[in-house]
């Protein structure tokens, strides 16, 4: 079954969001097998958006995710990477509809901003999922078992 990383980002902490931002994942069905809560180190951000290195907004980026505690965590699920990016909505606040964490919990996005304040992370395929969940935590931070509720979220286990 599918696997995504999310992180709650310094904002999300600093606003006292993470119980309900981890509910949202919850009462979606999606089962929460890794998380930690750490002040992430600047060379673990620059890896984590390695691909954006080359972007102006980069070193303001890097410092924002430095500037208070975060809390990386893998969700699993049918569709988890998919799924997950659609409850936290788009990147910019502008655009983010309301009833997603990014919609309901931030204003300002970064179309005019060098960093923004967009609360929460989300891994934006599968590869890059099983990347961002190997950077951030060794194999056994990351737990397999079966939700109680597991024949109650999906139909495949019926007899
Ligand atoms: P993440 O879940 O944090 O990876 O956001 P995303 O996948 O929605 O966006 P992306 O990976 O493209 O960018 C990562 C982060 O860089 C965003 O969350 C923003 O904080 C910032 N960012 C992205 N694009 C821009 C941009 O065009 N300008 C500025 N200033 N910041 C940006
Ligand atoms: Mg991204």
């Amino acid at each position: 079954r599918e696997r995504t990383f999310i992180m709650i980002k310094p904002d999300g902490v600093h606003r006292a969001l993470v119980g309900k931002i981890i509910k949202r994942f919850e009462n979606k069905g999606l089962k929460l097998v890794a998380l930690k809560f750490i002040w992430g180190k600047e060379d673990m951000f620059k890896k984590h958006y390695a691909d954006l290195s080359n972007r102006k907004f980069f070193p303001h980026l890097v410092k924002y995710m430095c500037r208070g505690p975060v809390v990386p965590m893998v969700w699993e699920g049918l569709h988890a990477v998919e799924i997950s990016r659609v409850l936290l909505g788009q990147t910019c606040s502008e655009e983010c509809e309301p009833g997603t964490i990014r919609g309901d919990f931030s204003i300002q996005g970064n179309r005019n901003h060098p960093m923004g304040r967009n609360v929460i992370h989300g891994s934006d395929s599968v590869e890059s999922a099983k990347r961002e969940i190997d950077l951030w935590f060794t194999k056994d931070e990351v737990v397999d078992w079966k939700s109680a509720m597991h024949t109650w979220i999906y139909e495949e286990d019926d007899d």
